[in-house]
């Protein structure tokens, strides 16, 4: 459990008091009582109001407001404040704002705005952390600390191009080795002092943010950055633990955001939080991937939904409206992959500055007699009825699909094969076709455990890091089902190519050479010719984005393409690897292609769906002492059917009890036990 004081699903949000006079603070915590909010997250972005000079610290106003949200009932989740440095701090200590992509010294602005290398940034947010700690320390309404805001954005500025040669000489050593890794011999790159060094921006390797002439040191960059921010939080979060060992400590992070490893990240964080906002267009496959990727960064330890918004964003070109039922539907989906908290983004709604069209679940007229304010309240009752039945329940899934952020920044650092190639979008392809047959899918690291699974996929694995293709061949000899793709098993860490043949330390397990790679334009397919009939597999289907030319050495060749001079080549093969088989797709096949493949896979394992399809309409499961809990969740707007054949449910939700065809309202949820 997160935390044992609020042994429910956590339910409140952002919450923004010292925006407003003193005088709507008690009609606020009305109106939160009417929602059965019990957590508000407090002090995110006020930095400038607790410290307004360099040696006053002042949280009168703070410690007011934790102590009458908690004589209310009301739990506090306690930002540290550091998201954003205030206005004195910038114009005293120019260390702390940022150098841009473009090489710009920023001057006072925005918010995630401070140079993670700043001694100043530095020094200030731990101490700031530090006092949160000591004073909030023995508080009964603390909960939990919610460190900074939303980490990223990166800098170029003197101090982490000095701290990005310290970081560099740790890795490497010596500078010889350093330019055998970046190939420095290319261009006549080669580097003679550490000083000669430059971050790789807009003034030295890179243009329009991922272009790079030097895969090499845009790679450790990132690394870099990635560490230094890192580096910042792990300050903050020592410092708050020194005074607090017991209270859980997140930072919220943000899905599929690119420029952070959060691999590296969830292993310093207490529970992984994140802020999710889809867009009316988002697939909902691809936010049920982002919430399994959550979970997947602690191995499937329960995470937090740390803010949605009730209604919209205002962010995004065309902010939509959450559509009736909409936001309970996607809080749900959030608890049905490993949510234990619902929270939003915001209680109530600024009147100011760029985040006044953002939703709330107060809104500008004041009171509670709004369509977003029905619809939270009503979700605040379902939660609390629902109590802890949900809490610390585990996905059971027997599939992993392989997410690596540092081959997602070589695949996109990388000058050809193709633009149209990303690494998310491919992962999101054989997520989704799992997606559409209820089969649970953990999305995992690369040093995560690999035994427990029967089929193991990793989508483009461009970059096999030192001693993975070994894991790899130990868990297919074993038994296990591996799938990989076109583009994989190129470089190393460095981006080096394995030479070799493509795709190098692969090559043995998958029972092929990539002898070539084709780049497709927008628009062009090939075909994918089925050898023969295989399960679900059927005649033929389309592949586009890249296409390898492949020959088999010693895999069975199970489809090949049916155009151009590589007609005939195989495009899907199977090798027989000890117990177990290695699948190589060799290019970037339709979704009914894919439905197939792993219907056919999950087959041959024994893996079935939780329900049979039906269209629209998510099901995944949660386990808890034994008690799995179906959720199925309608997507659709229309009333959808399940069938859950003999088996009789209880509907958590409204205590219904069901089998056989079950009718799922339009946008609607069940939530099945066993009877
Ligand atoms: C992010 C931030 C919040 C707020 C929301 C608006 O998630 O963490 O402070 O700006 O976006 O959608
Ligand atoms: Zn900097």
């Amino acid at each position: 459990m997160i935390n044992e004081k609020l042994p429910k699903i956590w339910y409140g949000g952002d919450y923004n008091p010292e925006q407003w006079e003193a005088d709507v603070w008690d009609e606020d915590i009305r109106i939160f009582k009417l929602a059965g909010i019990d957590v508000a997250t407090l002090n995110v972005f006020s930095w400038a109001m607790i410290q307004p000079d360099e040696e006053t610290y002042d949280f009168s106003f703070l410690d007011e407001t934790i102590d009458r949200l908690y004589k209310n009932g009301i739990y506090t989740c306690l930002a540290t404040a550091t998201g954003a440095h205030p206005a004195w701090m910038a114009k005293r200590y120019p260390d702390v704002t940022r150098v841009d992509y473009e090489g710009r010294k920023r001057k006072f602005g925005g918010r995630h705005n401070s140079c993670p290398s700043s001694p100043t940034y530095r020094l200030y947010s731990e101490r700031m952390a530090d006092k949160l700690g000591e004073r909030y320390k023995d508080h009964p309404g603390v909960l939990i600390w919610h460190i900074s805001n939303e980490y990223g954005g990166y800098c170029y500025c003197d101090n982490c191009a000095a701290g990005f040669r310290n970081w560099l000489q740790d890795r490497y050593g010596d500078l010889d080795k350093l330019n055998k890794a970046w190939n420095t011999r290319f261009w006549g790159h080669t580097f003679y002092d550490w000083d000669e060094i430059v971050p790789p921006n807009a003034l030295s390797e890179e243009w329009n943010g991922n272009r790079t002439n030097f895969q090499g040191i845009s790679l450790d960059y990132r690394r870099f950055q990635s560490w230094s921010l890192l580096e910042c939080y792990k300050l903050e979060y020592n410092a708050v633990k020194k005074h607090t060992p017991d209270l859980p400590v997140t930072t919220n992070l943000m899905g599929t955001y690119p420029e952070l490893d959060y691999f590296e990240w969830a292993k310093h964080m207490d529970v992984v939080s994140w802020d999710n906002y889809p867009s009316l267009d988002t697939p909902y496959s691809y936010t049920a991937m982002v919430h399994d990727l959550m979970r997947g960064l602690k191995s499937g330890q329960p995470f937090m939904l740390m803010e949605q918004t009730p209604s919209q964003q205002n962010w995004q070109a065309y902010n939509s409206l959450k559509r009736p039922g909409v936001m309970r539907l996607w809080s749900y989906q959030a608890v049905a992959r490993g949510a234990d908290t619902v929270l939003f983004f915001q209680l109530r709604r600024s009147i100011g500055a760029c985040e006044k069209y953002h939703g709330a679940v107060i809104e500008h007229v004041g009171h509670e007699n709004t369509r977003v304010f029905r619809e939270c309240a009503e979700l605040g009752q379902e939660l609390g009825k629902l109590s802890d039945q949900i809490l610390d329940a585990r996905v059971d899934a027997k599939v992993a699909i392989v997410f690596d952020w540092e081959n997602r920044w070589a695949v996109e650092l990388s000058s050809g094969p193709s633009v149209a190639l990303k690494y998310v979008d491919e992962v999101h392809k054989y997520y989704d076709a799992l997606f559409q047959q209820n089969i649970q899918v953990d999305m995992v690291g690369v040093e995560e455990e690999l035994s427990g699974y029967d089929i193991v996929i990793a989508p483009v694995l461009y970059m096999i890091k030192p001693g993975y293709a070994q894991k790899l061949e130990t868990f297919v000899k074993g038994g296990g089902t591996f799938l990989t793709t076109f583009f994989s098993g190129i470089v190393n860490e460095s981006d080096l190519v394995t030479t070799g043949g493509y795709p190098g330390e692969l090559r043995s397990l998958l029972g092929i050479w990539a002898e070539e790679i084709d780049a497709l334009f927008p628009g062009h397919t090939n075909q994918i010719v089925m050898e023969q009939p295989w399960g679900a597999l059927k005649d033929s289907y389309s592949c586009s984005i890249l296409c390898d030319l492949i020959h088999a050495e010693g895999a069975e060749v199970l489809a090949r393409y049916g155009e151009d001079f590589y007609k005939g080549m195989p495009v899907a093969t199977v090798n027989r690897f000890g117990e177990g088989k290695a699948y190589y797709i060799a290019s970037s096949p339709d979704a009914a292609f894919l439905q197939g493949l792993l219907a056919n896979l999950c087959e041959e394992k024994g893996i079935r769906p939780l329900l049979p399809r039906s269209e629209g309409i998510e099901v995944t499961a949660r386990t808890k002492d034994g008690r799995e809990l179906l959720f199925v969740l309608n997507h659709q707007a229309e009333a959808g059917v399940v069938e859950a054949g003999e088996t009789s449910y209880i509907d958590l939700l409204t205590d219904r009890t069901l089998s056989g065809a079950i009718e799922v309202p339009a946008k609607g949820v069940l939530i099945l036990a066993q009877a």
